[in-house]
């Protein structure tokens, strides 16, 4: 049994992680702040959880959740796209600097043990082989090619279309997003930390996670979250692109027993993808949802976002070599689950 502080654990991943710490007999206290971007109603934690409620720049505070925990898995974030420059500040402070104030308070309380909630979003586009040239790494895609309906990236040598891989844990890191940029930052802090504390960090690079008590539709939702409400207020999910592109939806309980066995991690910093393993196309999960929830099907709108990669599926190896995690829910059961989950505020 340890006693494990959960950062965000009253949002959507961190309520789940901080249940399935419970349910392995760990002692959980919950630092979480219910930033407005995450929670419309007051943040609540499981029962048998310590929920002290306050913002993770706040050094005092963190100090204090610290008290005797041995180890802390670290969730809260802002997430998503955002409304636009504006929020630049806000991902940076909550994100980069909540990190910063965490790891020192770490180091002077003896915290040697830290998960870190990282995600797929540090890689930027996925992994792609041309016949030719082999594996390649596409620049981002012009606006012109996306507004002809052009989607797939081609080789930035000749230009034929590519094919997908799977990504690995050693591919280069190439944020696109604010939020991205934060996540990378986040990791090469808690990497630095590790080697000079000698403490060991587990970065968990989430892929698509969705499940009850996803958030609703706000700015800073992934597309499950997004065509789930669209299809409670009864309109078509309006699926970007082709709806060609590829995710890897992984159920948030997954997520969670993917924290639960991250704690037994030893020392020095390792990244593992988290992912079922099993990718579908978008406009595929929009059809699943649709039928499951028994709404209208998805309509493929040809429209696109700047900031959007085209296709990004994971390697699931490493976690389950070294982790001993594999995800159990596929995508075919979690989001026929999903249509009818609750959601939060
Ligand atoms: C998402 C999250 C990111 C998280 C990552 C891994 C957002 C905005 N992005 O990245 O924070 O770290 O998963 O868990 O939360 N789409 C539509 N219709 C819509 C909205 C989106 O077709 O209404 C398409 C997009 O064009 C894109 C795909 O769905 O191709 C996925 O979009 P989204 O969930 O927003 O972002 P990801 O980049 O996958």
């Amino acid at each position: 049994m340890t006693h494990v502080l959960v950062t965000g654990g009253a949002g959507f991943i961190g309520s789940h992680v901080t249940t399935a710490l419970l349910a392995a007999n760990h002692d959980v206290t919950v630092l979480d702040c219910g930033h407005p971007a995450a929670h419309r109603e007051p943040p609540s934690v499981p029962a048998g959880a310590v929920l002290i409620r306050a913002d993770i720049r706040d050094a005092g505070a963190v100090r204090a959740a610290l008290r005797g925990a041995e180890a802390v898995v670290h969730q809260a974030a802002l997430v998503g796209l955002g409304a636009g420059p504006r929020d630049l500040p806000e991902y940076v402070g909550c994100n980069d600097l909540g990190t910063a104030v965490l790891l020192a308070a770490m180091a002077e309380a003896g915290v040697r043990r830290l998960v870190l909630a990282s995600s797929m979003v540090v890689y930027g586009e996925g992994a792609y082989r041309c016949p030719d040239h082999g594996v390649v790494r596409p620049a981002p895609r012009d606006p012109a090619d996306l507004a002809a309906g052009r989607f797939e990236p081609g080789c930035p040598s000749c230009a034929r279309p590519l094919t997908g891989e799977r990504v690995d844990e050693d591919a280069p890191m190439d944020p696109r997003s604010v939020y991205a940029a934060t996540k990378v930052a986040q990791e090469h802090l808690a990497a630095v930390w590790a080697r000079e504390t000698g403490a060991a960090v587990t970065a968990l690079r989430y892929h698509n996670v969705y499940g009850p008590g996803m958030p609703r539709d706000t700015p800073y939702s992934g597309v499950a979250a997004i065509f789930r409400s669209a299809l409670e207020g009864g309109r078509a999910p309006q699926v970007y692109e082709d709806g060609g592109q590829l995710r890897d939806f992984v159920h948030v309980t997954d997520v969670a027993a993917a924290n639960v066995a991250a704690l037994d991690a030893s020392g020095g910093f390792r990244a593992y993808n988290v992912a079922s393993g099993r990718p579908v196309t978008v406009g595929e999960m929009a059809g699943l949802l649709g039928e499951a929830f028994g709404g209208p099907g998805p309509q493929i709108t040809g429209r696109f976002r700047l900031g959007d990669v085209r296709h990004i599926v994971a390697s699931p190896q490493r976690a389950a070599a070294e982790l001993g995690f594999r995800a159990v829910v596929t995508p075919a059961a979690g989001l026929r689950e999903f249509a009818c989950a609750p959601l939060r505020g």
